[in-house]
């Protein structure tokens, strides 16, 4: 199966009302967990590279492995930069992404919008989707907790519809009560303000801020709309925890590759648990 782009892997999903997991990859070992789940459940997997991959040492071995592993895989894999800046998005072009995120979520809308038509006219040149925001999740993208006093702005259902008009993106994350990071107090997601997003809005909607929200939340988001669902802190959280239980355990006289195997089953293992609470449909049903 070819790399896919996120238009093409979020059409059957909105079609058939689920959503398709996408996770942040930063090493091998999350690269590799991530695929083998999405390979050993058939399911379709978003794998997302955060912007800042592009300033390490090791960028280009990143990348060249993300690649290759993809183009090694039976099941539909976008490749998608996650929270990209403008100058990030041209990168991940070059660099094979089949799909990128540009946020332009903290400028006033008419900026964001005038940023994001650039973005989609260089990127729909080189058959690579766009998802854009509108509102803005709370918390800065990476952190560990939050809540909705961080500098949350949720998204208006009018300014959604016009700036997916303004801008022709191909999937919109919008700001209804996620935080990026695990919680710190209670979720409550605005699932009416949801549901007026969707009747308003034509292409796939986006929800950031997986980590930490009750398995009925996002079974309620789906429900409502949501097609596509960032989760990260959750599966590093877990990785962290298996590695360190073993650590524990062994007081610290483990063998490297026992560790590596713990991190690859937790990653794998969590993928496939988000999958099925996502609903994601498997290309072998
Ligand atoms: P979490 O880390 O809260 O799961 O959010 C991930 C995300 O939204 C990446 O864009």
């Amino acid at each position: 199966m070819p790399l896919v782009t996120l238009k093409e892997i979020l059409a059957p999903a909105k079609e058939h009302n689920y959503a398709v997991a996408a996770f942040d990859t930063m090493d091998f070992t999350l690269t590799e967990g991530i695929i083998q789940a999405a390979e050993q459940t058939g399911k379709p997997v978003i794998l997302m590279l955060p912007g800042f991959i592009f300033d390490r040492p090791d960028a280009q071995s990143m990348l060249d492995f993300n690649l290759n592993r993809i183009a090694k895989s039976p099941v539909p894999i976008c490749y998608h930069l996650d929270h990209g800046k403008a100058d990030e998005c041209v990168k991940a072009i070059h660099a094979g992404c089949s799909s990128v995120m540009y946020d332009g979520s903290s400028l006033p809308m008419e900026e964001n919008i005038a940023v994001t038509k650039e973005i989609v006219k260089v990127a729909h040149t080189c058959g690579v989707s766009v998802e854009a925001e509108i509102g803005h999740v709370a918390a800065p993208e990476g952190s560990v907790e939050g809540s909705v006093a961080d500098a949350c702005k949720f998204t208006r259902p009018e300014d959604a519809a016009y700036f997916v008009e303004q801008t022709g993106i191909d999937a919109l994350a919008i700001a209804f009560g996620t935080v990026h990071g695990v919680y710190k107090g209670t979720p409550h997601l605005d699932l009416e303000r949801l549901a007026q997003i969707k009747r308003l809005v034509d292409v796939p909607l986006v929800m950031h801020g997986g980590s930490g929200l009750p398995e009925q939340d996002f079974r309620s988001a789906v429900k409502y709309g949501i097609n596509k669902i960032n989760f990260f802190t959750g599966m590093s959280l877990a990785t962290i925890a298996a590695m360190r239980r073993l650590i524990e355990e062994t007081d610290g006289r483990v063998r490297y590759i026992k560790l590596y195997d713990a991190a690859l089953q937790t990653v794998i293992q969590c993928a496939k648990e988000q999958m099925e609470i996502f609903g994601t449909q498997s290309i072998y049903s």
